[in-house]
């Protein structure tokens, strides 16, 4: 299976910047086997990205959020066919921002990873605990009420989902979870899709919150964590190259 190297851009790099961005990086960047690169810049920038990288093959442009509606009155919302239309193979959904400053509720996520199996665009599920949590030893739980917004779904639909953890505490902190401390919540993960009949094997889980140049080597150094997620660090052209050149 190949490891992903995901860049989340939240809300960074318009039309304009992604392209600087990807002049620089693109210029140096070689494509290896088993090594996949999945952008997610904000919805303006969509069209710009999948244009820019539509000779490689390797590397997958996705939206950071869908609504689950194909249409309507929906002021600012964006749907999973207008953001495929767009260049669009992938969304993040229920990240730590849309749950936690957005608001957005379980059943809510629970209908966007349903629309985006509708129209076959990969859904990257992202859970994660905040600090009281964990310290609560609340971390495994949380996490599984999470995974309750894939209830219902078959074996089938469930290995086509690539799973981050992020924990809240280590997003945008300069605090990442251990190399160990992360693994074992993937392997709580990669249990509770297993115990519904999902072959290990065939299951994506990133780790995403503080990734940087200089801890990813000992990230992926886990045999658990099939790739990263990556914020801040994917949109300086120098630290995400540095970052996708570590394996
Ligand atoms: P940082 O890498 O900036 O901590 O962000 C992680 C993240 O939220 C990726 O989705």
């Amino acid at each position: 299976m190949s490891r992903i190297f995901a860049g989340n851009w939240k809300m960074h790099l318009g039309p304009e910047e992604a392209r600087a961005f990807l002049k620089s990086f693109l210029a140096r960047y070689r494509r290896v086997t088993g090594r996949e690169v999945w952008l997610f810049p904000p919805a303006v920038s969509l069209e710009t990205v999948a244009r820019e990288t539509r000779d490689r093959a390797e590397i997958i442009v996705g939206t950071q959020n869908v609504h689950w509606d194909d249409k309507g009155a929906f002021t600012g919302e964006l749907s999973v066919p207008m953001a495929k239309e767009a260049g669009a193979r992938a969304a993040l959904v229920g990240h730590s921002e849309r749950r936690h400053v957005f608001g957005e509720t379980e059943d809510d996520t629970a209908k966007k990873v349903r629309a985006l199996l509708r129209h076959q665009v990969k859904a990257v599920l992202c859970v994660g605990e905040m600090i009281d949590q964990r310290e609560a030893g609340q971390t495994v739980a949380v996490i599984e009420r999470q995974l309750g917004a894939l209830a219902g779904l078959d074996a089938n639909a469930l290995a086509d989902i690539t799973i981050a953890y992020e924990p809240v505490w280590a997003i945008g902190t300069g605090r990442n979870a251990t190399p160990a401390d992360a693994a074992q919540v993937h392997r709580a993960i990669r249990a509770w899709f297993v115990a519904r009949g999902v072959a290990a094997r065939n299951l994506t889980v990133l780790y995403g919150g503080s990734v940087k140049p200089d801890n990813i080597a000992a990230l992926l150094a886990e045999p658990e964590i099939d790739g990263v997620l990556v914020g801040g660090a994917s949109i300086d052209a120098g630290a995400w190259l540095e970052i996708v050149n570590s394996r």
